[in-house]
């Protein structure tokens, strides 16, 4: 009996490791069609970029009404926002994967690969079901899922553990490196200030930790400034500090079939392989691994050090 349960097990394992490549096969393959649809499509027209019918259309988002206590809020603004307009239930609870994905590709008109791709991992880390399942937003901010050290918006999880709390101070600085035309960030000032983040984290924090993964989404996060928000000053700091959507706003992506990871990742790696030397690409810090990285277990002892601060 024994025997068949570990056999069964080990069954399971295999097709399920084929089936994640086979997904991503697919899904990589469909963004790259969409990359090639977007080079010899028409962009959409300045003032028209959020289509008829969906919320934020002519530059009028809904209401913004920032999060009560009780709400659930996560470590990215963006998503914040989202439920502060009411884009997605207000009280960030039990959002379907499938309606999160929807709903990210009609705010910030990602191209649907990474609408599916990022919500889908993130059911996958927390051991949910994407097509049946909700999420909480609190779900998101699990220590060294996607939310990581050295942040550019919040400070690391060992001086924090709240994680959906903006850190000003750091918001400031950010906001402060911008050297681009018209009050912009550019790449090369992302780099600058992601280099600095990690050099202060890394001398500060004792548990601080950054896997080269870890790097690759933190520079990913970041470059949604560049390529949603077009870099510009004035909007980062209304969605950063406030988590809201500023009025009149639409995404700087024009494109039609949205931003493609194809193109995204050309700003991500150009924004990480400009970070410092010691602190770039160049290697791990600490043990982000150290068995219970990922998924619930981590969770729950992110929960007990929340628990501990609030006690
Ligand atoms: C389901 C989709 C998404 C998930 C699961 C997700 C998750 C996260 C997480 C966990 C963080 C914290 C990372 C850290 O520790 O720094 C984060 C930060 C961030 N995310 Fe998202 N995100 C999603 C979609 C988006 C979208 C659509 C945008 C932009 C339009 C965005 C923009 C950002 C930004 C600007 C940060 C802050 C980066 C920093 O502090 O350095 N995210 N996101």
């Amino acid at each position: 009996m024994l025997f068949f349960k570990a056999l069964s097990r080990i069954f399971g394992a295999i097709s399920g490791f084929f089936t994640g490549i086979a997904n991503n096969i697919f899904v990589f393959s469909w963004d790259f069609s969409l990359f090639l649809l977007n080079l010899v499509s028409f962009k959409r027209k300045v003032g028209e970029v959020t289509l008829k019918g969906n919320a934020g259309y002519g530059g009028k988002w809904p209401e913004y009404i920032p999060p009560k206590e009780t709400d659930s809020r996560s470590a990215c603004p963006a998503l914040n926002a989202m439920a502060n307009h009411g884009i997605i239930p207000r009280d960030g609870r039990n959002i379907p994967y499938k309606g999160l994905s929807a709903a990210i590709r009609k705010t910030y008109n990602f191209a649907p690969t990474f609408c599916y791709f990022v919500p889908k991992y993130m059911a996958d880390l927390l051991t949910r079901d994407h097509n049946r399942d909700t999420i909480n937003l609190h779900d998101i901010s699990v220590h060294n899922g996607i939310e990581h050290d050295a942040s550019l918006t919040r400070h690391d999880v060992y001086f924090q553990p709240d994680q959906s709390k903006p850190a000003l101070d750091l918001i400031e600085d950010l906001l402060a490196a911008a050297t681009g035309p018209n009050n912009t960030l550019t790449p090369h000032d992302l780099s600058v200030i992601s280099t600095r983040r990690r050099r202060e984290a890394r001398a500060n924090n004792s548990s601080f930790t950054l896997s080269t993964f870890h790097k690759l989404f933190g520079s990913s996060n970041s470059s949604t400034l560049l390529t949603i928000f077009g870099g510009r000053v004035n909007d980062i700091e209304v969605l950063l500090k406030e988590e809201r959507i500023p009025d009149g706003w639409e995404s700087r992506v024009r494109d039609p079939f949205g931003l493609t990871f194809a193109k995204f990742n050309s700003t991500v790696f150009r924004v990480e392989l400009g970070i410092d030397g010691s602190s770039g690409l160049g290697g791990d810090y600490g043990h982000p691994t150290d068995g219970k990285a990922y998924g619930r277990s981590n969770q729950n002892s992110h929960d007990e050090k929340m628990k501990e601060i609030s006690e």
